[in-house]
């Protein structure tokens, strides 16, 4: 890992995340849901809206995994971001978050609630945000198994392959 990696590993706290990468809770809205104003497979209340910290190192990456809230990423500093976006249609969407607007990235990325992604960083590092609505809860999250996500797309297997770890 290099300096400038641990000094915002160090200087925001990050922690490992279960999918890849380190983050940080930076904001929990106090705002509660209640399970009757959420959609059905929500199971219990839900804080409105969280914002994370994420950081993406070289040696790493984020698996594929799924969540019951769309998820807002945004670019803040180094490498552009690589996100594999499975969708529920059966289609496969490559974004590409970072500053170079002349080259197709974007600072700003919406990941559906329901479908499946992964990421990684085209450079060294990569230090983003992820915002949700429903806020998030370990609850709503499931990482992917590799096999299991090859019967859903047969034609991402390769893909699928780099980035699963079970
Ligand atoms: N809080 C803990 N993990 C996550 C995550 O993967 N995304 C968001 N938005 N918040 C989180």
């Amino acid at each position: 890992m290099n300096e400038t990696e641990k000094r915002l590993i160090d200087f925001y706290q990050l922690v490992p995340h279960p999918e890849g990468g380190y983050y940080k809770e930076t904001y929990r809205s106090d705002v509660l849901l209640d399970q009757s104003t959420l959609p059905s497979p929500f199971l219990g209340h839900r804080h409105c809206s969280t914002a994370i910290y994420f950081l993406l190192v070289e040696a790493s990456f984020s698996a594929f995994h799924k969540i019951l809230s769309d998820e807002c990423w945004h670019f803040y500093e180094g490498a552009a971001v690589a996100i594999h976006v499975l969708h529920p249609n059966g289609t496969y969407e490559l974004i590409k978050l970072g500053n170079r607007i002349d080259v197709g990235e974007q600072f700003q990325a919406i990941v559906p609630a329901g479908a499946w992604f992964a990421s990684k960083t085209l450079g060294a590092y990569s230090l983003v945000g992820c915002t949700v609505s429903p806020g998030f809860d370990f609850n709503d999250f499931e990482l992917a198994n590799a096999d299991e996500l090859t019967q859903m797309y047969p034609e991402q297997s390769t893909l699928i392959q780099q980035f699963c770890r079970s």
